[in-house]
């Protein structure tokens, strides 16, 4: 039997707070069914998807992460139009959330790009060092990673050169639509947040 994390008796505030310390879980703990996300761009009216690891969340700030390099396709579509959208699923719990905001590559200069890097680790900057930009058509299969000498175990020393392609891209959010799954009846809340203030609903799943 699923055991479900929001039931019929919660109140919305209590949801939009379990929401975001999920997010916050989803973001520290690699187990986290949340740590993987679906993040959607929009490029020349399409939808354009993939799966990021959601790097950091600042619930004050309603702020979700990943980190990408900057030379990507997804950069310069964030780049030509903000609108995100992010796509939680948790099969254990049954939960569903949907994000959508107003997104940006943040800046190399940008504190928060400095403070990202300096928490990644060494394994996950190796594909920063990678010559080619993603999306660049190759006439053999490439893995994009650098020759020798860095193809073994990379130092940090090393792995600073991947600093230039390294950005964060930070989403805003101003919507959320959370649906709980269950046996007896599903749950769905709507949370949003205007320039107003900011509101939470149950809707009909
Ligand atoms: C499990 C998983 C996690 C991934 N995490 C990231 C990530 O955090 N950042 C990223 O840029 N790409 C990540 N990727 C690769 C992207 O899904 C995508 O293939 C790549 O970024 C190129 O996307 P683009 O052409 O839209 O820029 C991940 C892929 C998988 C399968």
């Amino acid at each position: 039997m699923t055991k479900k994390l929001i039931s019929a008796t919660d109140s919305p505030g209590a949801v939009g707070r379990l929401v975001w310390s999920l997010l916050a879980e989803g973001a520290e703990r690699a187990r986290s069914p949340w740590h993987t996300a679906v993040l959607s761009t929009v490029s020349d009216g399409l939808p354009q998807l993939r799966t990021v690891v959601l790097r950091r969340v600042i619930g004050q700030r309603r702020l979700l992460m990943c980190h990408t390099d900057r030379r990507s396709p997804k950069a310069g579509q964030i780049g030509a139009s903000a609108a995100l959208a992010w796509l939680f699923y948790d099969p254990v719990h049954k939960l569903q959330l949907r994000v959508s905001g107003q997104g940006r590559v943040l800046d190399d200069y940008d504190p928060l790009t400095s403070e990202q890097w300096h928490r990644s680790r060494v394994g996950s900057r190796r594909c920063y060092l990678a010559p080619l930009a993603p999306g660049t058509p190759c006439d053999v299969p490439e893995s994009g990673l650098p020759r020798a000498p860095l193809t073994g175990s990379l130092t940090r020393e090393q792995s600073e050169a991947g600093r230039v392609n390294f950005a964060v891209v930070a989403c805003e959010a101003s919507t959320m639509d959370v649906l709980q799954l269950g046996a007896h009846g599903h749950l769905r809340l709507r949370l949003q947040w205007t320039a107003a203030g900011s509101e939470a609903g149950w809707v009909a799943p």
